[in-house]
């Protein structure tokens, strides 16, 4: 038997939505994915080129547990040119991608009973991870009405004497909402003593204003990012966090044990990332803002509520109560019976129960044929 704690862990009902449409797909059955967070676009080739070099020079052995030298200092510089900051590379931990961050993360903070301040709905991981570390998630419920935007007053009213971190999320995996400048600043005043954890995942996939970090409004912060959305590179598994100064001997310790380090011919393709040419970036930054606003003229027509635009990330949450309360059974319907996975927004707390998320991390051509078929589905 597993300990009782892993038998209580929930299924990330995404990965479950996808194994099923495989299962569809192997039957015989057409289907269109609109579930999965995953950019649709290859590696750009000087990065494939990049992990190529290195397996070929021999790259193939540990690295620095922390990671190479050469991409912390590529992640120091991106955030410094980026958000005008002077991060030392020394504050950065290499990760083979975001989630073994987080891991690593709430593994050094978390004592059994520390809460940990987050968004509902979140990102469908995040509770575990707390929860199987002994923490408690504690949930600042975001709204439809105000674009699921976590308000200051929110986090402020979950916070208590044993609140341990504030997580944030920017732009948002489920709802793509992007945090203000006003927001973040009001979050960091709030936080006083507490460090956020903000995880950027998404940052750079903004379709309206200006990317934030967090680390402009406070130095009491974790930043989680990674290589797999930005740049089309999930299956690498390439991922960093940036620590304050003082966390990061602990947090070595914990590399070391855990995970040794990233992989690393990997690492040396995140260099190529981050230092070399980001046309390529620009033209999917491009792409996806045209899918975005298609799929939400659509999603309108077809009688699905969205109350404001989301303006960042590759996702679409919106209100299915017309169609049906209980999402996982309507997100069930969609596949089986329309031939389209979409993800039901039970995933992502029950602040988002009666929604479907909907990803545009996929061609306009089967964009549109998914909802074509959801709205012949739903008409029906
Ligand atoms: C908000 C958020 N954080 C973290 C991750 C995990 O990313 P990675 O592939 O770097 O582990 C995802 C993946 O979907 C995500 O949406």
């Amino acid at each position: 038997m597993f300990c009782r704690k892993s038998e209580k862990i929930p299924p990330f009902h995404v990965m479950e939505v996808l194994e099923r449409a495989i299962e569809l797909e192997r039957a015989g059955k057409n289907i269109i994915h609109l579930e999965i967070g995953e950019p649709d676009f290859p590696t750009a080739p000087h990065i494939c080129e990049a992990a190529l070099n290195a397996l070929k020079g021999g790259e193939t052995k540990y690295t620095h547990s922390l990671g190479l030298p050469e991409l912390r200092e590529a992640v120091a510089e991106y955030y410094n040119r980026k958000f005008r900051l002077e991060i030392n590379p020394g504050q950065v931990v290499i990760t083979s991608g975001t989630s073994p961050a987080l891991l690593l993360l709430f593994m050094g903070l978390l004592d059994p009973g520390d809460e940990v301040v987050m968004s509902n709905p979140y990102y469908a991981c995040y509770p575990n991870f707390v929860e199987y570390l002994g923490g408690k998630p504690v949930f600042a419920y975001t709204h439809e009405e105000e674009g699921f935007g976590m308000e200051p007053e929110a986090v402020s009213g979950a916070m208590t004497s044993i609140s341990k971190a504030i997580l944030i999320n920017s732009p948002c995996n489920p709802t793509g909402h992007v945090m203000s400048p006003e927001t973040m600043k009001g979050i960091a005043e709030i936080a006083g003593t507490v460090p956020i954890i903000s995880d950027e995942i998404y940052q750079g996939l903004i379709y309206k204003g200006k990317d934030h970090s967090v680390l402009e409004y406070t130095d009491n912060a974790f930043v989680l990012n990674g290589f797999s959305k930005l740049y089309a590179m999930t299956g690498w598994r390439l991922g960093y966090l940036i620590a304050p100064a003082e966390y990061m001997r602990p947090l070595q310790k914990l590399q070391q044990n855990f995970f040794i380090c990233a992989n690393s011919f990997v690492q040396h393709a995140g260099i190529a990332a981050l230092r070399g040419p980001q046309e390529h970036v620009k033209e999917m930054v491009a792409t996806y803002d045209m899918r975005r606003r298609y799929i939400l003229k659509r999603l309108s027509d077809i009688g699905f509520g969205i109350k404001s635009e989301p303006e960042g990330a590759y996702y679409v949450l919106a209100n299915a109560r017309e169609f049906g309360s209980d999402s996982l059974l309507l997100g069930r319907r969609i596949l089986e019976e329309a031939g389209v996975a979409v993800t039901p927004g039970i995933d992502f707390g029950d602040g988002a129960q009666g929604y479907i998320r909907f990803s545009y991390a996929s061609s306009l051509e089967n964009i549109k044929e998914g909802l074509d078929r959801i709205e012949k589905h739903l008409n029906n």
